[in-house]
């Protein structure tokens, strides 16, 4: 496993549509599993593969309940809104406020290529928004309503990791 260099906004890739995996190969497991740990390294909440390089449709989040492996994933249910602060780590020091559903259902293949389906509710279903998005080349400050950078101090973006 290895820790992967995070692209940053500019960076060309993070504008791109990433590929669906066909074939879930030891490269795909790899990736997953390097990802995790880059998320981990860098005390983020979720990560998408073009925000290591990677035009792929492949996402791991953890926010707060494990870690979760998706691959292709597609939501398929949607309920409610909700406005919360949020970050990326390919954005650092950023924080705004983004409207997202308030619940969701992701559809997804998990690393042995078997169909699983995950709910989230409040930070994960943000983080699944926001990480589904970044496959498509969207980044959260393109849905910005406010930009809150200036209420966020160091401190409390130690408490608060919600970067993804
Ligand atoms: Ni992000």
């Amino acid at each position: 496993m290895a820790v992967r260099n995070i692209m940053l906004e500019g960076e060309e890739v993070l504008r791109k549509h990433a590929h669906p995996v066909d074939r879930i190969t030891r490269r795909i497991r790899v990736l997953l599993d390097d990802m995790a740990e880059t998320m981990y390294a860098n005390d983020g909440a979720g990560l998408a593969a073009p925000q290591v390089g990677i035009l792929r449709r492949v996402v791991v989040i953890d926010a707060g309940e494990g870690l979760i492996e998706l691959i292709n994933p597609v939501i398929v249910e949607t309920e409610g809104s909700m406005v919360n602060p949020e970050g990326c780590l390919s954005i650092p020091g950023r924080r705004c406020t983004v409207e997202r559903p308030e619940r969701v259902v992701v559809e997804a293949l998990d690393r042995n290529g078997k169909p699983i389906r995950v709910e989230g509710t409040g930070l994960l279903a943000m983080a699944l928004c926001h990480e589904l998005d970044h496959l498509d080349g969207i980044l959260y400050t393109d849905k910005m309503i406010e930009d809150v950078t200036d209420q966020y101090t160091n401190e409390a973006q130690e408490q608060e990791e919600t970067e993804s």
